[in-house]
């Protein structure tokens, strides 16, 4: 794909509960952008020196937390003139000059809030499909390099384009739909399975793992499919299916006491337990004592209401002290949370407490 004009309109999608927490984060590192809400989980942000890859790089490095769902703004049809013909036509001409003869794209329809056009985003998918059709590209649900999203909004209908790696998620608006696995143990699965898919990032395949409030046992299920050995430590019981499982070792305690007598290394830490942020986060450092040097973490952190930006910050610098941020994200499965990838820092590394704790 060519790069983007500079000062473009960015669609921007975000849990709706968090578009304060979107929006600050993201004026925090572009004083000079302008945000304007276009729908509940929906806004569009113009970066006047700047454009979809600096928000990108953004949600990467900074990391920009909040930010769900990325797609440039090529078109918006506004609400009097808002079409199924217009939009499927507005469609084609943003494709104009950017296919081979014949290639399928990927077209991602959706709606934020209440569709105030009459119609919703199968029939403007529909539209658009045949549109594309008649000229040659069929179009899919997923899958391809590009990805024309039409999103139905309050303003009208906008035109969005995205390479599947800028949209950070290859879903409409970033909502990922998981089909619950036959043999699944809890819904919390949904929030790990949709982690590996959307960044990237792969478990080691063997070696140890140790899963931190692992009660009913969904995340110990995905580790010891990847082929890890599982230590499930949560005073809560486990799945039988999963306690009848040699490589899995139910630790019924609480995660204090488990790490005072353990004196095993692991891999891998995962924690998912129920409790504040900062604690949480204070048990991942204590965790970083029993890692093998470059062990990745994962923690979600459950958010209250009050101040959810600064909350994520503080806790971020918190395990700052012994490990490196790969991910920091929420998920379209994360509600009230957010996911966060690690990597443990070599011990040599290790920044001493802060003050504050
Ligand atoms: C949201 S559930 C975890 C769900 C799990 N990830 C799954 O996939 O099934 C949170 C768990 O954290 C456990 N928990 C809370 N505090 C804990 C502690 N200090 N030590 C160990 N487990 C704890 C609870 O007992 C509860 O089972």
């Amino acid at each position: 794909m060519k790069s983007h004009a500079q000062g473009a309109t960015v669609l921007v999608s975000f849990a709706e509960e968090y578009f304060a927490a979107a929006s600050q984060e993201i004026m925090a590192v572009f004083p000079d952008a302008a945000v304007e809400r276009l729908g509940p989980d929906l806004a569009g942000v113009t970066l006047p020196r700047g454009g979809i890859d600096d928000l990108v790089r953004a949600v990467r490095d900074s990391p920009l937390v909040f930010v769900k769902h990325l797609s440039e703004e090529m078109a918006r049809i506004p609400l009097a003139a808002a079409e199924i013909s217009a939009a499927a036509r507005a469609g084609r001409s943003v494709l104009d000059g950017r296919l081979a003869a014949g290639d399928p794209i990927a077209v991602q329809c959706w709606v934020s809030g209440e569709a105030p056009t009459g119609f919703g985003s199968a029939d403007l998918f529909r539209g658009i499909a045949d549109e594309l059709a008649a000229h040659g590209h069929p179009a899919v649900r997923t899958g391809t390099d590009l990805v024309l999203s039409g999103c139905i909004h309050r303003g009208g209908i906008s035109l969005g384009l995205a390479t599947k790696e800028q949209a950070l998620s290859d879903w409409p608006g970033g909502r990922v739909r998981l089909a619950r696995a036959r043999d699944s143990v809890s819904r919390a699965e949904f929030k790990l399975e949709e982690l590996l898919r959307t960044t990237g990032i792969r478990f080691p395949g063997r070696g140890r793992a140790v899963d931190l409030g692992a009660a009913p046992g969904g995340w110990t299920r995905i580790l010891r499919e990847c082929g890890l050995e599982v230590w499930s430590v949560d005073p809560a019981g486990l799945a039988p299916r999963l306690t009848a499982d040699p490589l899995v070792h139910h630790e019924r305690t609480t995660t204090g006491r488990f790490f005072r007598a353990t004196s095993l290394r692991f891999d891998l830490v995962v924690n998912d337990m129920r409790m504040t942020p900062r604690l949480s986060c204070e048990t991942m450092l204590d965790a970083a004592q029993v890692l093998n040097p470059g062990a990745l973490g994962v923690v979600t952190l459950k958010l209250g209401p009050k101040n959810p930006g600064r909350t994520v910050r503080s806790c971020l610098d918190l395990l700052g002290q012994r490990y490196r941020v790969l991910v920091a994200r929420q998920l379209h499965h994360n509600r009230h949370e957010v996911s966060v990838v690690l990597r443990a820092s070599p011990e040599r590394d290790w920044r001493p407490a802060t003050p504050s704790r």
